[in-house]
């Protein structure tokens, strides 16, 4: 594969603009709702911990540490699981759709097949999945991950919403983007009521990590934010 160095790495700069936009819109969002100020639900990060993928399922391994890297797909996991839960639905399919969603990704710009390489690298592992998902929830995971990214495709696949949700709700760390999080890429209304709480663990992991340079304790130090007891 022609390795592609389009990395998008931020500065403490630049999360201290995105804090700024951010703040303002999401006063305006929330004006009339009632949002989460603490996580409704309590779960341990070993829920999660046997999905996160390991690194060598990236396609680009240089952008393991970058926007659309390990952090991002940390964080649309732990999303999922929440809103998952929330909705009363098994979080095990949101968790391993969140995980695997942009591990096809070249770059961390605009890779529009991205949904359709992650759809086929799922399917040739399916097998993983055999003790954990049915076979439908399979399908459910795969529709999830090829049309994540697709603004017009319409499905009741809970999955594919909740997916949708919780990488909306993690968009807060592109820069040069303002405005974020934007209702029409928000399926599930309940989801606006955790903007709140993923604004600022999105933030509050990315300041970390440029302290700490790991991805993984970025993520674990603030797991509280959004209801997360570190039990590994
Ligand atoms: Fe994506
Ligand atoms: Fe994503």
């Amino acid at each position: 594969m022609e390795e592609i160095q389009e990395l998008d790495i931020l500065s403490k700069d630049d999360l201290a603009g995105i804090e700024a936009q951010t703040d303002i819109h999401l006063k305006k969002l929330l004006s009339g709702v009632q949002f989460y100020r603490e996580s409704p639900i309590s779960w341990n990060f070993s829920d999660i911990a046997p999905y996160i993928p390991p690194r060598s399922s990236f396609l680009n391994t240089s952008i393991i540490d970058t926007t659309h890297g390990i952090r991002h797909i940390l964080r649309v996991m732990i999303y999922s699981n929440l809103i998952a839960q929330l909705l009363g639905e098994n979080s095990t399919p949101a968790i391993v759709a969140a995980a695997w969603h942009d591990l096809r990704r070249q770059n961390d710009f605009s890779d529009k097949e991205h949904g359709e390489r992650g759809f086929s690298f799922f399917y040739a592992n399916k097998a993983l999945f055999k003790d954990k998902l049915s076979d439908f929830e399979i399908d459910l995971v795969a529709e999830a991950i090829r049309y994540h990214d697709n603004k017009t495709y319409e499905s009741n696949n809970i999955y594919l919403k909740i997916l949708k949700t919780a990488d909306a709700l993690d968009r807060y760390r592109l820069k040069n983007e303002p405005g974020w999080p934007k209702l029409e890429r928000i399926p599930l209304k309940e989801g606006i009521k955790f903007a709140y709480l993923f604004h600022n663990f999105t933030l509050q992991t990315e300041y970390s990590f440029l302290e700490c340079k790991n991805s993984l304790c970025a993520i674990k130090k603030h797991l509280d934010i959004v209801g997360g007891i570190n039990d590994t």
